[in-house]
């Protein structure tokens, strides 16, 4: 059903509560939006479209918010498939539309459908405008802002941001609520969604908020996640912290990767000793086990980190091994990490974990590295203690 952000802004977005994994990778356990959105004025402004997977959905509610008008424009602020998965169709469909994207979003259209729809696209640039009659489009580009053709567009009448990728959030808006402020967690799988999908690319996101600032949007309308229009600064300050590396919750996340309950055991040992010492928070992951987009969030979200695992093969156990490269490459950095290895014959999970961080900028990797043979003993608790006082301090 078409719902209504303003009297000429209509959301035209689809739920997806079948998909198994977004961008093939992430669990999406309340499903997955895919926003859209028509600006109705003198001219009519389509804003993207939908993955394919939902173009039914996606069609009527377009035909139900144009009312039988037919649209001006198709501004396309992402070429990714999960926005752009109607675009071809939809340009066959209304032969009297204008393609309004970057010029390299129009290089990538040809890539993904095989036609480049001349004489109907209109290339724009940082700070071209589009009038629709009262309401006026604002272009700003966002190199990176996920992909390298993406730009937001800010509407200059209501002050809405559509802010592509940006502000995005998994789950669907019948699941997780339509505004933002329905939804008394939004940070939590915003979080996880922003340093999974947008994680290594925190420079261009400042860029993007350097601008958006002094807009002042009163809404930001993602093309994933609920439409944000109360408590603004919130989720922009939060969007600053992220993109910037800092520190949202001080604590220490421990992360471990075990085989037989050894490392898993030292895990929770060092849990129970950072509590002790007065660790204001501590989270914990079982990376065998649990989702690795979690961990990745939770390495980002916290001050300090722990990492504890298995020697595997002459190497790292395989689920840490996925984990710090994930982090990797997704420039995990400006932490301090606390290290234990275990290994019954030639312990080299310490090693490998050292490697890996070295490749990270500014991460600190703090002494002792501590090494367990196969259980943690008694005389194993001082280093711990040690590894707990250098990483607190
Ligand atoms: C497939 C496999 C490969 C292993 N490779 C090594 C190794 O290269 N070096 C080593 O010291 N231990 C190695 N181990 C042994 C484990 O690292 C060791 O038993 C450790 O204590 C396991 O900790 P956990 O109880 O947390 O699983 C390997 C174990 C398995 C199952
Ligand atoms: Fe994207
Ligand atoms: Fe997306």
């Amino acid at each position: 059903m078409v719902k209504h952000i303003s009297d000429s802004v209509k959301y035209i977005g689809v739920d997806d509560l079948g998909l198994d994994l977004f961008e093939s990778q992430y669990v999406v356990p309340e499903g997955m939006a895919y926003n859209s959105y028509v600006i109705l004025d003198e001219k009519v402004a389509v804003m993207d479209t939908v993955d394919a997977r939902c173009g039914g959905d996606w069609k009527a509610q377009l035909a139900e918010a144009l009312a039988g008008r037919r649209p001006d424009y198709l501004v396309v602020h992402h070429m990714e498939p999960d926005h752009s998965g109607l675009v071809a169709e939809a340009m066959e469909t209304y032969p009297g539309m204008t393609l309004v994207a970057t010029a390299k979003a129009l290089q990538m259209l040809v890539q993904f459908t095989g036609q480049a729809f001349a004489g109907r696209t209109l290339a724009v640039k940082e700070g071209d405008t589009l009038p629709l009659g009262a309401h006026t489009l604002r272009f700003l580009m966002a190199p990176m802002v996920h992909w390298p053709e993406v730009m937001v567009s800010f509407e200059e009448k209501e002050r809405i941001l559509f802010a592509a990728d940006a502000f995005g959030k998994f789950g669907a808006l019948s699941k997780c609520g339509f505004f933002g402020e329905e939804d008394d967690d939004w940070a939590c799988e915003a979080r996880r969604y922003y340093f999974n999908i947008c994680g290594k690319y925190g420079q261009p996101v400042q860029a993007l908020l350097k601008k958006v600032l002094p807009l002042a949007p009163a809404v930001i309308a993602p093309l994933h996640g609920p439409i944000l229009r109360k408590d603004l600064e919130t989720y922009l300050n939060l969007y600053n912290t992220w993109s910037s590396y800092g520190v949202e919750t001080e604590g220490v996340f421990i992360a471990y990767a075990s085989i037989h309950g050894g490392t898993a055991e030292v895990a929770e040992k060092l849990a129970e000793i950072l509590k002790a010492k007065g660790c204001p928070k501590v989270a914990m992951a079982d990376l065998t086990r649990d989702d690795q987009a979690e961990a990745v969030e939770d390495a980002f979200r916290y001050g300090k980190m722990a990492v504890l695992a298995a020697s595997y093969d002459a190497g790292l156990f395989t689920p840490a091994y996925s984990f710090l490269h994930t982090l990797q490459m997704k420039a995990y950095q400006q932490r301090r990490v606390a290290l234990v290895e275990n290994g019954s014959w030639a312990p080299s999970a310490g090693r490998v974990m050292k490697e890996m961080f070295a490749a990270m900028k500014a991460v600190e990797v703090v002494e002792p590295l501590v090494t367990i043979r196969s259980r943690m003993k008694a005389e194993d608790i001082p280093a711990l203690e040690a590894l707990a006082d250098a990483l607190l301090a």
